[in-house]
């Protein structure tokens, strides 16, 4: 059963565990194995991955654990309004509580995000609202920040803006360049996905203005 919103936006999971979970990526898809080698009892299940692309590591990841998976092309759709339908589509087909966006390359629209409301997390690597968009790692090298590290959001409108559920923080090394500060992050951001990925499975949530309240 999917999460119910009252008119003050506050999203709970209703029913018992455990939660369908649906993850979508576009790359080696190990956030997604993290998720997968949790060996901790999960009130969550992975019922589907998907991709934008014809095929990616992740979706070989997803095979290998013996889970579902979909590609979902935009080029394979008249634009990116029925893109996001389609994809939503697919999603829904997996009967997704939580929609867990983990290396996925792509911005999903409001068309997608209005049949998911407050459902829908993303993992980025930086410590937001600093370095939003595809190259975090590089920005933070090029600022010269000290500490960065990686956020879990609930996904809005924006781009890598929405209400923050939890964050690590990763220090940066003096001779890092952004494959070594990535790859530092990504081990972080491993533990905190699957964290977040838990308590908002385990127990009802609640969404006031930009702030998350788990339970
Ligand atoms: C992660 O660092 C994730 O935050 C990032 O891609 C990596 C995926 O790693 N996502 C974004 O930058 C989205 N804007 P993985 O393919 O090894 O799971």
């Amino acid at each position: 059963m999917p999460p119910t919103t009252d008119p003050a936006g506050v999203a709970s999971p209703a029913g018992g565990p455990p939660r369908k979970v649906v993850v979508l990526a576009s790359g080696s898809g190990t956030l997604l194995q993290a998720l997968l080698d949790d060996p901790a009892p999960k009130p969550y299940e992975i019922v589907a991955v998907g991709t934008d692309l014809d095929d990616c590591v992740a979706l070989d990841r997803a095979r290998a654990a013996g889970i579902a998976t979909f590609s979902c092309r935009v080029r394979d759709h008249a634009d990116r309004a029925a893109w996001n339908d389609a994809l939503a589509t697919a999603i829904e087909a997996h009967g997704a509580d939580l929609v867990v966006l983990a290396g996925f390359m792509k911005l999903v629209g409001p068309g997608f995000l209005r049949r998911f409301e407050h459902r829908v997390i993303n993992a980025h690597p930086s410590l937001l609202p600093a370095f939003p968009g595809m190259r975090a790692p590089a920005d933070a090298l090029a600022h010269g920040v000290r500490v960065t590290g990686c956020t879990v959001f609930l996904v809005d409108a924006g781009v890598d803006a929405g209400p923050i559920v939890d964050q690590r923080a990763v220090p940066v090394a003096p001779d890092d360049d952004v494959t070594t500060l990535h790859e530092r992050i990504k081990v972080a951001e491993r533990d905190l996905l699957v964290d977040v990925v838990t308590a908002l499975t385990r127990a009802p949530y609640s969404v006031t203005g930009r702030k998350v309240i788990l339970r």
